[in-house]
């Protein structure tokens, strides 16, 4: 069987953790990225960890042409795994049309050149934002989807509706995967999330904070109806996510999938609140976190987390780590990142 995977986008976070376990199963591997929001370095890591350099062509899918030659240049890829694009909640909102343009285009682009390349078979990497505020928890993948909060999301959205309608009309395979939220790194330490600038996220601010970069984590809000006032989502781990990646292109090449375009939610099924996640990490690392309640953050749900059936019975694959794993790895990634800036 074919065996080369492009995967774009794949010196990010979760590209670069799928693109190990893709390699670790025999797969080649080729990463296009434009490095906008990464490190060309991340391939010598994959290397360190898998004993093999991954394929690396640096090229932005908004230029079409660039995305014509390289298909040309490798007209034995077999699937395509799509990460590429930006993702700041926070930034989207500020510079909306930055998000339409490069999520959009660099999609569009891609589903064109797969297919003057005959190439059939995308994963693509969507978001449980695609559900808005879900009226019902856990949330499955038949839960409409509503307008999201943030340009980001929308893009999110919006491309599965155009992968979706390729789908239809052509012979394009794809699923898209709705990840809840990635957290960790790969146990080696070796590659993990690296926000620039301040961290939005959760997990990345608050380990800057147990290791001195930050003063004090705010924890936006403790008026939610949750079990502790604070919101609640459904954390997983990052190579949780990298597997399920190897399963659903793995379905694709094998003709194992029942639709032309099928979705599937990856999350572990369980919910946790932003306290819990702090008491979590102080267990786990014995490192207190400096935190303070504040108001809420606009454009923050409530509460969200998955019903994985789905994926755990058409995919044959389950969240295998907990949030103490999830959070010791995040952990040993900040440390890391430490001394290797002391050094
Ligand atoms: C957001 C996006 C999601 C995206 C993810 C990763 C939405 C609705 N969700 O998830 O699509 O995949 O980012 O980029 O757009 N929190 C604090 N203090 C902080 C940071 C966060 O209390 O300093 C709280 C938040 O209020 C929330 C939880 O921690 O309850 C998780 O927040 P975060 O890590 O930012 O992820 P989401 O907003 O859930």
């Amino acid at each position: 069987m074919a065996n080369k995977i492009l995967v774009t986008g794949g010196a990010g976070y979760i590209g670069s953790h799928t693109s190990i376990v893709l390699q670790e199963a025999g797969f080649e591997v080729h990463i296009i990225d434009n490095l906008s929001n990464s490190d060309a370095a991340v391939m010598d890591r994959i290397a360190e960890i898998t004993g093999k350099i991954p394929g690396f062509t640096q090229l932005d899918l908004c230029n079409s042409e660039d995305l014509h030659a390289f298909f040309d240049k490798h007209p034995d890829i077999a699937g395509v795994i799509h990460f590429a694009a930006h993702k700041s909640v926070n930034e989207s909102s500020t510079y909306p049309l930055k998000y339409y343009h490069n999520n959009l285009t660099g999609t569009i682009n891609l589903l064109q050149a797969m297919q003057r390349a005959n190439c059939h078979n995308l994963v693509f990497s969507s978001s449980c934002t695609v559900y808005g505020q879900p009226d019902q928890l856990p949330v499955s993948e038949d839960a409409p989807l509503k307008k999201a909060f943030s340009p980001y999301g929308n893009t999110k959205r919006m491309c599965e509706e155009i992968i979706h309608d390729q789908a239809e009309a052509d012979s394009l395979q794809a699923v898209a995967l709705r990840y809840f939220n990635p957290i960790g790194a790969h146990h080696s330490a070796r590659i993990g999330e690296l926000p620039v600038g301040i961290p939005n996220n959760l997990v990345p601010y608050l380990t800057q904070t147990a290791a001195g970069k930050r003063d004090s984590l705010k924890v936006f809000g403790q008026d939610y109806d949750t079990h502790d006032g604070t919101g609640i989502r459904d954390y997983i781990h990052v190579v949780d996510l990298a597997e399920a990646h190897l399963k659903a292109i793995s379905r694709l090449l094998e003709q194992k999938n029942k639709e032309a375009f099928e979705v599937f939610n990856l999350g572990t099924g369980t919910g946790y609140s932003v306290l819990d996640i702090i008491k979590t990490f102080e267990k786990v690392s014995g490192v207190r976190v400096t935190h303070e309640i504040t108001d809420r953050r606009a454009g923050d749900i409530e509460k969200v987390w998955a019903d994985p059936a789905k994926a755990n019975r058409e995919l044959g694959w389950k969240a295998r780590f907990g949030l103490d794993d999830m959070l010791r790895s995040a952990w040993a990634w900040e440390q890391s990142l430490a001394s290797r800036n002391d050094s």
